[in-house]
């Protein structure tokens, strides 16, 4: 990686704001789309179970659905698209197809597919939180990388978790192996997000230990 990569990921990252106002009746092209979503897609993840399902809307009628699921969130019907980002709560049921295809692919050997399947099994059947707590995590990671790669590719977002869980599992027929952990609006910014601050460093890093 060279300095002006860096240079290039720190615009992205100062760029992205939460836009709540956008452009109406654009279209992303699909292929824009799907570019943005596979670099989600290359989020890391627990045991790489890769948690995270991205629900896509971008019917007009489907987003006027959404909006009083999203409590009246105006961005929700303005921007190009609304991404349910759903974690799997069930994601260790994934572990044999994911270690299997490496397996296949010569990515591993058959030992590390027997530690990897025992491992996820274990945990899983181990713990009853376990299932959300890493559907949660892993799913808000690649949101997190689906608001950069939209920044960079010259769309905003607006992350939201003030939405009716409950309502969007019945409106979107969601199984319940998935729980909705935030929408994501995707679009053109028509007004630029409001200017917001951060905590200093000194009050957010604790050097060694508390
Ligand atoms: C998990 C999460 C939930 C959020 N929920 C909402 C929401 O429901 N509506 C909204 O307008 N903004 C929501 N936001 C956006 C935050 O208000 C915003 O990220 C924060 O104020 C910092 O501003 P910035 O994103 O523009 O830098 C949410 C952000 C996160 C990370």
């Amino acid at each position: 990686m060279n300095t002006a990569t860096f240079e290039t990921l720190v615009e992205v990252m100062k760029a992205r704001h939460s836009v709540r106002k956008y452009e109406t009746g654009v279209e992303i092209p699909r292929s824009e789309l799907d570019e943005i979503l596979e670099l989600a897609a290359s989020a890391p993840s627990s045991w790489n179970l890769q948690h995270w399902r991205f629900l896509v809307v971008t019917n007009q009628e489907k987003k006027e659905r959404l909006l009083p699921l999203a409590y009246n969130q105006q961005q929700v019907v303005d921007a190009s698209a609304v991404i349910i980002v759903l974690g799997d709560v069930k994601a260790n049921l994934a572990v044999r197809d994911i270690y299997g295809k490496a397996l296949e692919e010569g990515l591993i050997n058959q030992q590390v597919f027997d530690i990897m399947v025992n491992q996820v099994e274990g945990a899983y059947a181990s713990n009853s939180e376990i299932g959300m707590k890493e559907a949660i995590l892993n799913a808000s990671l690649a949101s997190m990388q689906l608001m950069l790669a939209a920044k960079a590719k010259g769309y905003d977002t607006c992350p939201m978790g003030g939405i009716d869980r409950d309502g969007i599992v019945k409106e979107c027929n969601i199984p319940d192996r998935y729980y909705p952990v935030m929408m994501l609006t995707l679009g053109k910014a028509s007004t630029p997000a409001h200017a917001t601050g951060r905590l200093p460093l000194s009050d957010l890093v604790i050097n060694e230990s508390f």
